[in-house]
């Protein structure tokens, strides 16, 4: 893949027809490398948020070799990775898919919500004996911009049982949750842990990791969190109180906070329209989050001829398909003068960007390159000085 000091470079050598993906792995491994020193316990990678090679790569140098997989495909992706773990965490899978997972890939942890699932994962692994089983549980979202509540996760009244149902079947247990994605307030992690504690002293059931899931967030021009440093403290405050403390492993999978920054797409503007500027990718394509779920990214404008003109007028964005829900609302603010012609930045499309592309109207087929300036936004800009070697429970 072409290598350019940043996307101005790439547009002094080029003027591309394609959208262009542009990876940024440094800060991949600059994340991972904060993680893997601030949290206390395995991080895996949720592998759904971006699976491409050289993310994984990045990911594997800075240490992290742990995968949160969804599917077969997933699995297949990152199962090359030298002793890689796998952790099969969707809570609702066919049995095809657990079935080859366990005897193909050797996938032996799995997560399920219901006694049906739990059920499932004992017959299609021959009632083996070697699993490690994680109780999803149900986690209201009270702090977080993409809430992932509703579809999964064993309610209060349900849990106990299927805790100690699940119990006399694994060798190893545990207990997981997803607070939602992109969490903005550290208490989402700190209310998901009490719910935990509760769950294990009313059940009486000990377990032996607690998976506190991804929602780690990522900087954006609408959401502005605390430092990771923050949610660090809140787990390590909450994880503390939890009875199981001297014998429990604390897991994470965070997917946006490791890969958000990671990218950038640079797209051309085809049309202007008032304020409105029409570009050749959208809601079919990286931006999906823009246009569904409300998502402003960074944006600025990178035609050299232009200079930098201050941004100062917020525009909409409409994507290249024919369909009039890809439409882009942000605001995007960029200098008045953008133009057909012009190429714009957007930052910040590393998580669920180029995995949610599709190929509707015969668009979403990008150009690659490498850039290694910062990008737009970052949660990690001290990262050299906050990394902590973090264990838990607290060494005295
Ligand atoms: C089970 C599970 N773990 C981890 C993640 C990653 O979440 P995030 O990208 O918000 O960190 C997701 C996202 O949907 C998920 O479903």
């Amino acid at each position: 893949m072409d290598v350019f000091a940043s996307a101005a470079e790439l547009l002094r050598h080029r003027r591309p027809e394609r959208p262009v993906l542009a990876l940024r792995p440094h800060t991949v491994l600059r994340a991972a490398k904060w993680f893997v020193a601030n949290f206390p316990g395995p991080v895996l990678y949720a592998a759904k948020a971006n699976d491409t090679p050289q993310v994984i790569d990045a990911l594997v140098e800075a240490g992290i070799t742990a995968f949160d997989v969804a599917s077969l495909v997933e699995i297949d992706r990152v199962a090359s990775v030298k002793d890689a773990e796998l952790y099969f965490m969707n809570p609702v899978k066919s049995r095809g898919a657990i079935a080859r997972a366990y005897q193909e890939f050797g996938v032996r942890r799995f997560a399920f919500d219901s006694a049906d699932e739990l059920d499932k994962v004992i017959e299609e692994t021959g009632g083996a004996h070697d699993l490690t089983l994680f109780l999803r549980i149900a986690c209201p979202n009270t702090h977080s911009l993409i809430p992932l509540e509703g579809k999964f996760g064993a309610s209060q009244e349900e849990a106990p049982g299927l805790l100690l149902k699940a119990r006399q079947r694994a060798i190893r247990l545990g207990i997981t949750f997803h607070v939602g994605s992109q969490a903005v307030v550290p208490a989402a992690f700190g209310e998901a842990l009490r719910q935990v504690g509760q769950l294990i002293l009313s059940s009486g059931v000990l377990v032996d990791a607690i998976d506190i899931g991804g929602g780690f967030p990522s900087r954006y021009p609408h959401s502005d969190p605390p430092d990771l440093a923050a949610f660090m403290a809140e787990v390590m405050r909450e994880a503390d109180e939890l009875a199981v403390k001297h014998s429990c492993e604390l897991l994470c999978e965070p997917g946006r906070a490791l890969v958000a920054e990671a990218e950038s797409v640079i797209v051309r503007v085809d049309a202007r329209r008032g304020n409105a500027l029409y570009i050749n990718d959208g809601a079919f394509g990286t931006l999906f989050d823009a246009a569904y779920s409300g998502f402003r990214f960074p944006a600025q404008l990178v035609t050299p001829s232009r200079g930098s003109p201050e941004p100062d007028t917020e525009f909409v964005l409409y994507g290249p398909t024919c369909d009039s829900s890809d439409f882009l609302p942000g605001p995007f603010v960029l200098p008045a003068c953008v133009n057909e012609g012009d190429y714009l930045e957007i930052g910040q499309v590393g998580a669920y960007g180029r995995v949610l592309a599709n190929r509707f109207n015969g668009f979403g087929v990008f150009d690659e390159v490498v850039l290694t300036d910062e990008p737009m936004l970052s949660m990690y800009d001290c990262a050299e000085d906050e990394a902590t070697d973090a264990r838990w429970p607290a060494r005295a």
